[in-house]
C-alpha cells in the first residue's frame, strides 16, 4: 500500500504567488490536483518518471493505464509526438478545449507515462488557472482525473480532498469543473481512420466536419482487466460509486413502486406527474432532456452525494438524444454500472 503523506493536503486559491509557489513545487516532481473544464485533474510533470510513478501510486491506478499529458501551447506538442496535419486541424477548431488526441509518442515522453505504449495522449485544457500554472510552469503536465482509480471523477476541489487528502500535497480550487465529464478522447496515430476512445463534450460529428472523414467510435475489444489499454477509455468498469449502480428504462409508476427503502432513484428530466414515493426511498432529476450541459455539470455530484448518503441502491436513467453530452453520460453510467470490476482494489478510502 502507498505510503501516506506526513502533511496535510493543502489546498489553494489561484493567486499568483500561490501559482508560481505550485509551479515550483511541480518542477520539484510534486503533485498538484489541477481543476480544468471537464473535471479536476492530479497533474505531475509529465517528463518526470518519479513524477509520473507518484501520480500513479496516489491513485492507486495500476501502471497500465496510461496518462494524459496537458499542454499550454502548440509549441509544446512536437516535442512529445509526431503530429501530422490532420492533428493541427483538430487542435485549431478545438483547443483549447475538452479534446484529447492520441498520436505517436516522442522518446522525450517517460514509458511509465504512455504504460510502455507507442503513442501519447495530449491535451490542451482551456480551464484559465490550469493554463496559467501551465504556463508558470514551463511544463507539461501528465494529468489523470484525480480519483482514485475506478471511482467516480472528481468536479470540485472538495471532491478531490474527499478521496485524496493527505495523499497529495496541494489542490488548486478553481470552482465546479464547467463541463462535469471528461474530455473526448480522438486517437488519430491514423490519420485517415480517426477513432474516438472515448465519447466526451466534442462530438464525432463535429471531428467529422472539420477532419472531412469518417470519425467511428472504437469498436474493438473491451480491456481485459491487467493489460495495457490500448483504447482505455474502455475499460469496461469505471467510475463507479461503491454503492450499487443500476441502469433503468424509462422510469414509470412501476419503477416508483418498486422502490426498496433505502433506493435512490435519478431521473433525466422533471417528472411530469406526481407519482407515489415510498417511504425511506428517494428521488432527484437532472435535466438532461432538456438541457443535457446542466445534466453533465451536476452528473458526478448528484452520484457522490448519493453515494455518500447510505443508500443501498442508485437507480439510474440513462439520459436519450444525439447530444455530445448525453452519449458522454450515457457510456459514463453505462460503466458505472458494469459488473465487472478491473484487476485490481478500486475501492475509494
Ligand atoms: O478530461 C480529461 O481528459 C481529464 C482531465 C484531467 O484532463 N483527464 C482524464 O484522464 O480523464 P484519465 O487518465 O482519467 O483518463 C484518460 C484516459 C484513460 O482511460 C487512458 O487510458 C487514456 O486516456 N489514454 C491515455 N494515454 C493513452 C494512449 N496513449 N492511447 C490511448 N488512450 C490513452
Ligand atoms: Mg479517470
Amino acid at each position: 500500500m502507498p505510503k501516506r503523506l506526513a502533511t496535510r493536503t493543502q489546498r489553494l486559491t489561484g493567486t499568483p504567488r500561490n501559482l508560481a509557489r505550485l509551479a515550483a513545487a511541480l518542477r520539484r516532481g510534486d503533485l498538484v490536483a489541477v481543476p480544468t473544464e471537464t473535471v479536476y485533474g492530479l497533474a505531475g510533470n509529465a517528463l518526470d518518471p518519479k513524477a509520473c510513478r507518484r501520480i500513479f501510486a496516489a491513485k492507486r491506478r495500476p501502471t497500465n493505464d496510461p496518462l494524459i499529458v496537458h499542454i499550454h501551447e502548440l509549441g509544446q506538442w512536437d516535442a512529445l509526438a509526431e503530429v501530422p496535419p490532420e492533428a493541427l486541424l483538430v487542435a485549431g477548431a478545438f483547443w483549447p478545449g475538452p479534446l484529447t488526441i492520441v498520436l505517436p509518442k516522442k522518446p522525450v515522453v517517460p514509458d511509465l507515462a504512455t504504460s510502455g505504449l507507442p503513442s501519447v495522449a495530449v491535451r490542451m485544457p482551456a480551464h484559465p488557472l490550469f493554463r496559467r500554472l501551465l504556463k508558470t510552469c514551463g511544463l507539461p503536465l501528465a494529468a489523470p482525473s484525480a480519483n482514485p482509480f475506478g471511482y467516480l471523477s472528481p468536479t470540485t476541489a472538495q471532491h478531490v480532498l474527499d478521496n485524496l487528502s493527505g495523499r497529495i500535497p496541494f489542490v488548486l480550487d478553481g470552482g465546479a469543473c464547467d463541463i462535469g465529464v471528461e474530455s473526448t478522447i480522438l486517437d488519430l496515430r491514423n490519420p485517415r481512420r480517426p477513432v474516438i476512445l472515448r465519447p466526451g463534450a466534442i462530438h464525432a460529428d463535429d471531428l467529422s466536419r472539420v477532419l472531412r472523414c469518417a470519425v467511428t467510435p472504437y469498436r474493438g475489444k473491451k480491456t481485459p482487466p491487467g493489460s495495457t489499454a490500448v483504447a482505455p477509455g474502455m475499460l469496461e468498469q469505471h467510475y463507479s460509486p461503491r454503492t450499487p449502480l443500476v441502469l433503468v428504462g424509462r422510469a414509470t409508476a412501476a419503477t416508483f413502486k418498486s422502490l426498496g427503502s433505502g433506493d435512490a432513484l435519478v431521473l433525466m428530466a422533471k417528472p411530469t406527474r406526481r407519482f407515489p414515493v415510498p417511504s425511506g426511498a428517494s428521488v432527484r432529476w437532472l435535466s438532461a432532456e432538456h438541457d443535457p450541459a446542466a445534466a453533465a455539470h451536476s452528473l458526478f455530484t448528484c452520484l457522490r452525494k448519493l453515494d455518500t448518503s447510505g443508500h443501498s441502491r442508485i437507480l439510474v436513467e440513462l439520459p436519450r438524444g444525439r447530444s455530445a453530452l448525453a452519449e458522454a453520460m450515457r457510456d459514463r453510467l453505462t460503466r458505472a454500472a458494469a459488473k465487472t470490476r478491473p484487476g485490481t482494489d478500486v475501492s475509494p478510502e
